[in-house]
Parts: structure tokens; sequence; C-alpha cells
């Protein structure tokens, strides 16, 4: 493609994803994708084209195949999973990024990759009310960070073990404490940086998700009087089902004491400390060593964005560095070698999307923004509260609701079979897209709130949507 052909095919898709967006927000499409498992593969060719194609007739084709199997995560009706950051302005940053087609592998290679990424990974943690004393790299997810973490706190433990025998050398086993709501990219994490699933504790949750204290102290000193050695605590600001935050201030007090890392997993719930009135939820913050927050959930910029934030970044360049003569240069004590601040050695132009986002809209803009959402979750609370059978299984902590629709009658299966029986059938409908999941050992249904698209209204027909389908459901079991 040559830089005209690409102007004109440029031009034609910018407008297509722009029609895109505006029949998203119109609200027409339905939200979960219309094909089944295999759909796709059969309407494709098995071979790769031999000759290349117009433009024209892979645009036609992306409205024609692709689209059908979209589930629509920026639909204003889209209540699953967490919500995705999509910003239109995000979208253009990552264009530039490729346009430029630039490799990060160290400072002298691009220059303005590492510089903006240092800039707007320090505007981040300032707009997040953290300490200066935090420094900040992006990855691509939350689930690298979180194993760069306890990596970290691995090598803490035994001294840069990896440099000698690594932890084929003996010694006590570490262990790594966690929730039992922690997301599963914790427990990930440790298997991947050689914890083994032996030594990950899943600490028991008191009677609002969080990790109980008394609990963590109690399988630390049980640990120890095993000869085994604690090496970390993953706490989680916002879990997945319910964002339950756990409390971070004396789960620090007790790693300062312990001597164990901490690494706290803001993944979704950590946006909401853009909000002075949210802080209060992550006190204690300050004492963490390492810390994620994904700015591609709900902070507008488009997926992959997460941004890893360490007290001690020398400890963390002394565990990832690599310096092969080829990538040495004269500015390497000057400057930051960000491949010395995660696994890859390549980096995308990540920064720019952050950027140009925080640019056009404005921080005041993204805390409106999670404001609506957080009171949109509360106005779906209050509704919920005051219409029987419905029922909250968990405390409203920020933007999702964990409810069950309980019709009197139904005993523990039949009342798990009914909520992923409506919940389908929303899903199915295409009216709007919900994630079930398991609380406390039962089937609740989870309503994410905050598609940059999702206004009052989409809230309020959800809600009929709702008490349609559980009707039905209940009916029909
Ligand atoms: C609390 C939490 N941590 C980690 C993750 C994983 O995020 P990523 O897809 O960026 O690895 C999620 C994703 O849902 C999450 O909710």
């Amino acid at each position: 493609m040559t830089p005209d052909e690409f102007r004109r095919a440029g031009h034609a898709l910018v407008e297509w994803i722009a029609a895109y967006r505006e029949q998203l927000a119109a609200g027409t499409l339905p939200v979960q994708a219309r094909v089944g498992p295999g759909d796709l593969i059969a309407a494709l060719p098995a071979a790769a084209p031999e000759h290349g194609e117009p433009f024209a007739a892979v645009l036609a084709d992306l409205e024609r195949l692709i689209v059908p199997g979209i589930t629509h995560w920026q639909h204003p009706r889209f209540f699953g999973y967490f919500p995705s950051g999509g910003s239109l302005t995000s979208v253009l940053g990552d264009m530039v990024s490729t346009g430029l087609g630039v490799i990060g592998l160290n400072w002298q290679a691009s220059p303005a990759l590492t510089e903006l990424e240092q800039v707007t990974t320090d505007w981040l943690r300032d707009l997040l009310g953290l300490p200066a004393q935090f420094s900040g790299v992006l990855q691509d997810t939350a689930s690298a960070a979180s194993f760069v973490a306890l990596v970290c706190a691995r090598e803490r433990a035994t001294d840069y073990g990896a440099a000698r025998a690594g932890l084929q050398g003996g010694g006590a086993p570490l262990v790594v404490y966690t929730s039992a709501q922690a997301h599963s990219s914790i427990e990930k994490a440790a298997l991947l940086a050689g914890f083994g699933r032996e030594h990950v504790r899943a600490i028991e949750l008191d009677a609002e998700f969080r990790m109980q204290l008394p609990a963590l102290e109690a399988a630390i000193r049980r640990d120890r009087a095993a000869g085994l050695l604690p090496c970390a605590v993953v706490a989680t600001s916002g879990t997945t089902a319910t964002t339950a935050m756990d409390p971070i201030a004396p789960i620090a007090a007790v790693a300062g004491r312990e001597g164990l890392w901490l690494h706290v997993d803001g993944a979704m719930g950590g946006a909401a400390m853009l909000l002075p009135e949210c802080r209060h939820l992550w006190a204690g913050i300050e004492a963490a060593d390492s810390i994620v927050v994904n700015p591609h959930k709900w902070l507008t910029i488009a997926f992959d964005c997460s941004l890893y934030l360490v007290r001690d970044p020398q400890h963390l360049v002394r565990v990832m560095s690599t310096n092969p003569s080829y990538l040495q240069t004269p500015m390497d004590t000057q400057v930051r070698n960000y491949r010395d601040w995660g696994i890859p050695l390549g980096r995308r132009f990540r920064a720019l999307k952050i950027w140009m986002t925080l640019r056009d809209q404005g921080a005041a803009a993204i805390r409106a923004r999670l404001r609506r959402d957080l009171a949109n979750a509360r106005w779906l609370a209050a509704q919920v509260d005051a219409t029987a059978p419905w029922r909250r299984v968990a405390p409203l902590v920020l933007q999702t609701l964990c409810v069950r629709h309980e019709p009197p009658g139904m005993d523990a299966a039949a009342l798990d079979a009914h909520t992923r029986r409506w919940t389908q059938a929303i899903n199915d409908s295409g009216a709007a897209y919900l994630t079930p999941a398991v609380v406390a050992g039962r089937w609740v249904t989870r309503v994410s709130i905050g598609s940059a698209l999702t206004e009052a209204t989409h809230v309020a027909e959800l809600w009929e949507e709702m008490r349609r389908a559980a009707q039905a459901s209940a009916a029909a079991g």
C-alpha cells in the first residue's frame, strides 16, 4: 500500500469506525454477537489469498463477516465484565503509534517514546493521588504487571537468587498471600514465578468480600512455624466479582512487620482513585511496593494499556535488566531504558494514546464520567433494594452491582439455574449484556456500569429488561 493508497483507504476506514460508533450510540445493534462457534471459520477461505484484493473488498467483509461476530463492548448497554476504555482519541493515538512504526528497544531507538511514557505515567500517578516516589511504566496487561511484581518479590526475598541457582538452589519455600476473591491472574503469576500452587494462600474473606486481616496473620504464623518463608501479599483494590477493597493500611502494616512485598491489584478499581472522594478506599496505598491500574478498563484508554507503578525502580531494573552489546548506548546512564522495567524488549508507543486522550478530554471530563457511572450504579442499587424479590448480594462499592432475583419457593440449585437462565436470556435477546459470576458459592448476576456511552436512560432500560427476563424465567422454571 502506497502512502496515497493509505490516505484513501485510511479515510474510508476512519469513516467506517465513526459510523460504527454512531450506530452503537443509536443503540440499534444487538449487544451480544449473533454467531455460533465456527461460523466465521466456515465463512473464510482455508488458504491465504495468493494475490491482493482491492481494500474496498476488505472493508465490505468487515461489515459482512466481522461485525456479526462482535460482542460490542463499547455499546451503551454493555454491562458485562468491566468497562473497556475505547475513547476515539485513544484510537487515534494507537493509529499514530502504528503509523510511526517505532519500537522502543532503548531510549535512543526512539527518545520520544520513552520520555512521553515517563511524563504520562507521572501524570497518571499524580491524577491517582499517589506520591512522587512512585515511578511508572506501561505494560500490556495487569496480568503481566502482577507477574513482574511477584518476580520482584521473589528476588527481594532471595537476595537476587535468579542470578545464582534460582528457585532450584534449595532454601525455604516462599509463600504468596492473596484473597480468595483475587483475580485469577494473581494465582497464575505466582505459579509462573515459580512459587508453586502449594505456596499460594487464598485468605478468607470478611462479610464484605475483603481479605480478613486475622486470617492473613494466622496464615503467616502457620507458615513460619512450618519452616516456610512468607514472601508477598497481593491486595486487591476492586475485586473482579464485587469490586471489594481489601484494607490496604492494615495489610501494609503486616507486610512491613513481616518483611513481605505488598503488591496492589487495582486493575479495575484503581481508576476510581482519580476521584479524591474515593481515595479512602485504598488508604495506606503509599506503603505498597508495587501497584497496577489499567487505564484500558474504566479510564477510557483503548486496550492495551496497563500502568505499573513501583516504589523502588532500581530493584525492578536489577531484576529485569538485560544488557547485550547491541543495545548499549552512550546515554544509558542518563535515561530510562524501559526494556529493563518489564518482560518484553520491544515496546509499542502506548503513551501516545494516554497523552492524546488526556489532552483532548482533560482530567475533569474523565472524573465527571466516573462520577456519572457511580451515580448510575447507586440509582440501580436503590431500585433493586426497593423491589422484592430482588436482592443485592454484595455492598455497592463502585460501579458494579451483584444481584439476584429470588422468587420464594426455589431452593439454592433452582435459584442458581434461574439466575443463569434470565441473565442468558437478556444476553441472547441482544438488549443488553451481563456476566454472571459465583460469589460466596452461589451464582449472581453482575451489572458492571461504565461504558463511555452508558447514560442513566440505558441503566433504566436495563432494569426493565432485568425484571421482564427474571419474571419470564421464574414462570418457566
Ligand atoms: C482485579 C483484576 N485484576 C486483573 C485483571 C486482569 O486484567 P488484564 O486483562 O489487564 O490482565 C482483571 C480483569 O478483569 C481484574 O478485574
